[in-house]
């Protein structure tokens, strides 16, 4: 059976330009493509509602909303897959720390559910450094995140920081 659905989960805190790649080629390669943004788990500078609005507009952009949806990420990985019937979920690696954590999550997945399957696409080596730490870093020092993010995310995170005056600590972790 081919596969025709990928997930692509993230914390998305925020969304970057190496996400968005990643992005764009899984609607490449799959039918539909269904990003879920984890609500829980870390502690996020942006809200759960922030970084889901962020990765709304970046789909919309991409001109593919029709087969892209974007949910939220509440409990196990494995249960919102199982739960959604895709068939694979999608990761980007940008380095061989990267290899190692998706390594050792896959192998925790697919002890959770035999039916896991993931497949990692190699980060663009110009993209490769770039990080959500990196964006936040330079969100808190008040740079300019065009080098970073989507313009669609940049739109959003400056709008937001005129908005707030203080643009740290916004996240809710949920
Ligand atoms: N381009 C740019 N950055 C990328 C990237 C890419 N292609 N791929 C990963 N990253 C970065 C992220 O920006 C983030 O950077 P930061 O650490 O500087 O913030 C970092 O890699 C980690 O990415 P993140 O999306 O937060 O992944 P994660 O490893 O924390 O896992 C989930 C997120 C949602 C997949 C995972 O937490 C999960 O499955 N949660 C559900 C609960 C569950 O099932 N747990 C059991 C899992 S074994």
């Amino acid at each position: 059976m081919s596969a025709r659905h990928a997930l692509f989960p993230g914390t998305f805190d925020p969304l970057t330009l190496g996400h968005a790649d990643v992005l764009r080629r899984a609607l490449a390669l799959w039918e539909r493509v269904t990003v879920a943004v984890a609500a829980g788990g870390k502690q996020t500078l942006l809200s759960l509602a922030d970084r889901l609005e962020m990765v709304r507009r970046v789909v919309a952009a991409t001109g593919q909303g029709d087969r892209c949806r974007v949910v939220p990420l509440r409990g196990l990985l494995v249960d919102l897959r199982r739960e959604l019937g895709a068939d694979v979920v999608v990761r980007g690696l940008r380095s061989v720390a990267d290899l190692e954590h998706e390594q050792s999550m896959a192998a925790a997945n697919r002890r959770l559910d035999p039916d896991y399957e993931i497949v990692c696409l190699f980060a663009r080596p110009d993209l490769g450094m770039i990080s959500s730490t990196l964006v936040r870093d330079i969100i808190r020092c008040g740079g300019p995140l065009a080098a970073v993010v989507p313009p669609e995310v940049a739109a959003f995170l400056d709008g937001r920081i005129a908005g707030n005056g203080d643009h740290t600590g916004a996240g809710d972790g949920g």
